[in-house]
């Protein structure tokens, strides 16, 4: 089987209908019996119109994850469905304030996905996401401080990310945030170039991201594309998802492999797999067949992804051997 890395997948975009009946008695939930009509509630439906709509698919496995067990349980049963897609390495992320409904602490949350992270053999790292909303502030910034407290290397919360509605709340709002991430040196990753322009992924470089969550739309500002590739920023791009949520208008003109031949460090990653139906040999499939892939872009776009994770040099070099075993 090949190898993949997932550098950009939420946790709550990921709870298949088989996750979901794991999770549906310890969450006190009754879910749909019929799995098809299941699938449906948890995946987005074509008429999707934009990244607002698309984020509404949530709310069902939000509500599956508000305590302590079905995070945990959750965050395990991820890794082991992604094991068996051929992923060697993944960074899972999802937003600590989200799971807090039940009056658990971002604390609680962030430890018990930690538990379900160590059960599992799959070499991951976990992204803890701010949001961008309203009143949001002291949320973020309770998030940053445990990002810290439990920041580590490998095995563990490695990075932060900032998730939610770009339309609706540009990326400059969150200045105080990065301010003080980069005050604390946590790596940063932020969704910016997706419902937004240009303007918000350098607002995100300003932010000091070394990273950004899809960036999609960078090509509207040439000079933009020579600083992400001059800084080899990663673009964890994620074209399914994107798609669905109208980044750009006409598929055919999705930017990646010119992104990939421009030297810009691009990824291929699946972002929400259960709501966009789909998984990372999909992803690569899907490229393959509308823009064309060859052996050593392949090759590339595994390297970008081994270069770019937030983890130790010694499992990148454990990583880069297991592409040339499975690759
Ligand atoms: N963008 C912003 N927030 C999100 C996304 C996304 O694509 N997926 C899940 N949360
Ligand atoms: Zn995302």
């Amino acid at each position: 089987m090949k190898a993949y890395i997932d550098l950009h997948l939420h946790l709550d975009g990921a709870i298949t209908v088989e996750i979901a009946r794991k999770l549906e008695e310890k969450a006190g939930i009754i879910l749909p019996e019929e799995d098809t009509e299941l699938e449906q509630k948890l995946s987005v439906s074509e008429t999707c119109e934009n990244l607002n709509d698309f984020l509404k698919c949530f709310e069902l496995p939000l509500s599956l994850l508000q305590t302590e067990e079905t995070v945990e349980e959750a965050v395990y049963q991820v890794q082991e469905n992604i094991k068996k897609d051929g992923i060697v390495y993944a960074e899972i992320r999802f937003a600590p304030q989200l799971h807090c409904r039940n009056g658990l602490s971002q604390k609680q949350i962030i430890e018990a996905s930690l538990r379900g992270l160590h059960k599992s053999d799959l070499p991951c790292n976990l992204i803890l996401c701010c949001m961008r909303g309203q009143d949001v502030k002291a949320q973020n910034m309770e998030t940053i401080r445990l990002a810290k407290k439990y920041l580590v290397k490998d095995g563990g919360v490695v990075a932060i990310d900032l998730a939610g509605a770009e339309g609706l709340f540009p990326t400059a709002d969150y200045k105080e945030e990065f301010e003080e991430a980069q005050r604390l040196g946590i790596p940063v990753t932020i969704h910016a170039g997706e419902a937004d322009g240009a303007e918000s992924v350098k607002t995100a470089l300003e932010f000091g991201a070394v990273r950004i969550g899809h960036g999609v739309r960078s090509f509207e500002d040439p000079g933009l594309l020579q600083e992400l590739k001059r800084r080899q920023t990663c673009l964890e791009m994620c074209p399914t998802s994107n798609r669905q949520t109208k980044a750009i208008e006409n598929m055919e003109q999705y930017p990646l492999t010119d992104y990939l031949k421009m030297g810009i460090c691009v990824t291929i990653n699946t972002d929400d797999m259960a709501i966009s139906r789909t998984t990372i040999q999909k992803e690569f499939s899907y490229v393959e067949k509308m823009y064309g892939l060859t052996e050593e872009q392949k090759e590339r776009l595994f390297l970008n992804a081994v270069q770019s994770a937030f983890t130790t040099d010694e499992r990148k070099k454990q990583l880069i051997n297991e592409y040339a075993v499975r690759g």
